[in-house]
Formats: C-alpha cells, sequence, structure tokens
C-alpha cells in the first residue's frame, strides 16, 4: 500500500468523528453511529482503492451502510478509468464508544484499519477475551496459561515488580472479580467503562503508562485492536467466546450462540481456540487511523466554534511503523457537499 494513502484514511476517520461530535452528549447513540457511518463510506468511496468491508456494521440486512462484504472505494462509485486502484481489506468502527458519544464522556474515537486482502481474521460479531502488550514483551504472553501467570512474565519482561504494572480492563460486572484481585495484588488497574480499541493502543504507544490489557469485549473490536498492535509492534492473543459464556445462560442467549457457532464454522474458526497476532492479521502492510470523538486517554476530541473544527487523528502505518498524530482545523462550510450536513 502506498504511503500517501495513509493521510486518504485519516480524512475518513476525520469525517467520521466531526459527523458523530454533532452528536454527542445527546442521547442517541444510534443517529451518532450513523451518522459516522454516512460520512465515513462517502469518505472511503472518493479514495483510489478496490476495497472491501470486512469488519463492519453488520450483515447487509441488518447494517444498510458499511456491512461486512460491502464493496468500496472509487472503484466502484467513480471509476476513473485505468488508473491504479490498491486492492484493500477494511475493518471499520465509525464510533467505538457508541454509549460515551451520547452521553458526552470520555474516550470516544472513529477508527479504521486497512490491510491487503486477506490479511485480517473475518470474525463474527461476537464477543472475543483478549491479552494484549507492548513491544517490549512481546512473545512472553500465552492465553493457554492462568493470567497470573501471564502478569508475572510481562512483569519479568519489563523488568517492572507487580505493583509497577498497569492494565487497562473493561469495568463491564463480567470483570468485577478479576480487577480486584488484580488489584489486591498491587497492579494498578484503569478500569474504562467502554473502548478497549484505545485502551489496546495504548499498551503500545510511548505516551502512556499502560503495560496490558486483559478482558472479554467485542470481537470485531479484537480484529481492529489486533491491526493497531501489529503495526506498533505489539503482542495480542485472543479468543473468541459465546454470548452465553459471557453473558449467562438464557432462551435468548441460547439462539444467539448457536447462530455464533454457526458464523465461526463458515469461517473454519473454532470458538475457545487461542488465535495468535498472525491468526488474527496476516502482515504488517497495515494502515491504521483513529479520530478523537470526545477527549480521552489516547486522543484530544472534537473542538468547535461555530463552523470551525479541530480534530486530533492517530496514524500508523504497519510497514514503517511511523506513528503520526494529525492536529487539523476544518472549515465545515468548504466540506464536500455529500458530507456537509453531517458534520455542520
Ligand atoms: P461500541 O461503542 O462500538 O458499541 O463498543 C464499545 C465497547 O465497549 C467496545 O470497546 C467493547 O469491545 C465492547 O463494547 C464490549 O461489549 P459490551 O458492552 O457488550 O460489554
Amino acid at each position: 500500500m502506498k504511503r500517501e494513502l495513509a493521510l486518504e484514511f485519516a480524512r475518513v476517520t476525520e469525517a467520521a468523528a466531526l459527523a458523530a461530535h454533532k452528536w454527542v452528549g445527546r442521547g442517541d447513540k444510534e443517529a451518532a453511529d450513523q451518522a459516522a457511518v454516512d460520512a465515513m463510506r462517502t469518505m472511503l468511496n472518493g479514495i483510489m482503492i478496490d476495497g472491501e468491508i470486512v469488519i463492519g456494521e453488520g450483515e447487509i440486512d441488518e447494517a444498510p451502510m458499511l456491512f461486512i462484504g460491502e464493496k468500496v472505494g472509487a472503484i466502484h462509485h467513480s471509476n476513473k478509468g485505468d488508473q491504479a486502484y490498491a486492492c484493500v481489506d477494511i475493518a471499520v468502527d465509525p464510533v467505538e464508544g457508541t454509549r460515551m458519544t451520547a452521553q458526552g464522556q470520555a474516550n470516544a474515537i472513529a477508527v479504521l484499519a486497512v490491510g491487503r486482502k486477506g490479511s485480517f481474521l473475518k470474525a463474527p460479531d461476537m464477543y472475543m477475551e483478549k491479552l494484549i502488550v507492548g513491544p517490549d514483551a512481546k512473545g512472553v504472553i500465552d492465553l493457554e496459561k492462568p493470567l497470573m501467570e501471564n502478569i508475572e512474565n510481562v512483569a519479568k519482561a519489563l523488568n517492572k515488580k507487580l505493583n509497577e504494572l498497569t492494565i487497562v480492563v473493561l469495568d463491564k460486572p463480567r470483570h468485577h472479580v478479576i480487577i480486584k484481585e488484580l488489584q489486591n495484588l498491587g497492579l494498578r488497574v484503569y478500569a474504562l467503562p467502554d473502548g478497549d480499541v484505545a485502551g489496546s493502543i495504548l499498551t503500545s504507544v510511548v505516551d502512556s503508562d499502560v503495560d496490558m490489557l486483559y478482558g472479554i469485549g467485542g470481537a470485531p473490536e479484537g480484529v481492529i485492536s489486533a491491526a493497531v498492535i501489529r503495526a506498533l509492534g505489539g503482542d495480542m492473543h485472543a479468543r473468541l467466546k459465546l454470548r452465553s459464556e459471557v453473558k449467562g445462560v438464557s432462551l435468548e442467549n441460547d439462539k444467539i450462540s448457536a447462530y455464533e457457532k454457526l458464523r465461526c464454522e463458515e469461517q473454519g474458526l473454532r470458538v475457545g481456540e487461542v488465535l495468535r497476532l498472525d491468526d488474527l492479521v496476516k502482515d504488517d502492510e497495515v494502515i491504521f487511523s483513529a479520530t478523537g470523538v470526545t477527549s480521552g486517554d489516547l486522543l484530544e476530541g472534537v473542538k468547535r466554534k461555530g463552523n470551525i473544527a479541530r480534530t486530533q487523528t492517530l496514524v500508523i502505518r504497519g510497514k514503517s511503523k511511523t506513528v503520526r498524530y494529525i492536529n487539523a482545523v476544518h472549515n465545515l462550510d468548504y466540506k464536500k457537499e455529500e458530507i456537509m450536513d453531517l458534520v455542520k
């Protein structure tokens, strides 16, 4: 993938964040998500790519846009003759943190990851157990082993005592016992209410004190995390989980889990099998972009004065491992006509 594409993908998450920002604090997470989806789709269709959404907003019948299997890119929408189009797979989460956006809380971001065809695991929309570390602890994690053994191995690799380790865990009832155990061991726990993609990235960027992430979150978010962790040189192990294992057994969860099992079989995946970074994302040729919607530990959120808006975007090129923070000032009166209403 040409390096110029990185800026093109940064423009996509910028537009999604600007569109979602209109809905910050308005209590409507669906509207925020839809606006970001529409903006992302419009921007993707203007790029010189032949792209397919492999991690998206759901199946075609449940998500009108950016559904899994949707073709995006200029080749499909404004074919410019015999120009060269990069053939790519795309994983999107137009708003990672829809609830935080709707409630005006910290840490919501617009994200996407782009790789060569076939590079991303086509994970069904289900849960995933995740264990993630930064580059200095690469190679020492093993999800087959107990969490506590992993923690000791990471501490050894980082030459830290347990009370010097910081771990991110989503603050969900399913993690409350683990969080207490980790705190009793002396670890510092950052319990984020939502948003484990941002939490994953914190393990691998220099300007953060986070050493690890552990816990169960969404599988689509897991693949996006794997892409950025791969790009940053960190490490990740994961395990697909059925909803009935995470949320408890009930008739509804049983039904959903039966469907999840079917989707796994179709993709040749086994629930409970440990997936390593190479299984989740096949190579380093990845471009990742995230723009802050609301301010958080990773990025500044959108700031707006009238029709002038400021965004902060993190763009990473896996091949060179260059991490760029792009601060942009947008005059919304001059945006493409197709996205003007979404962002203004
Ligand atoms: P969305 O905003 O896209 O719904 O995701 C927020 C999130 O916290 C993810 O970061 C996480 O992987 C997942 O939801 C956890 O799912 P649940 O809220 O069902 O525990």
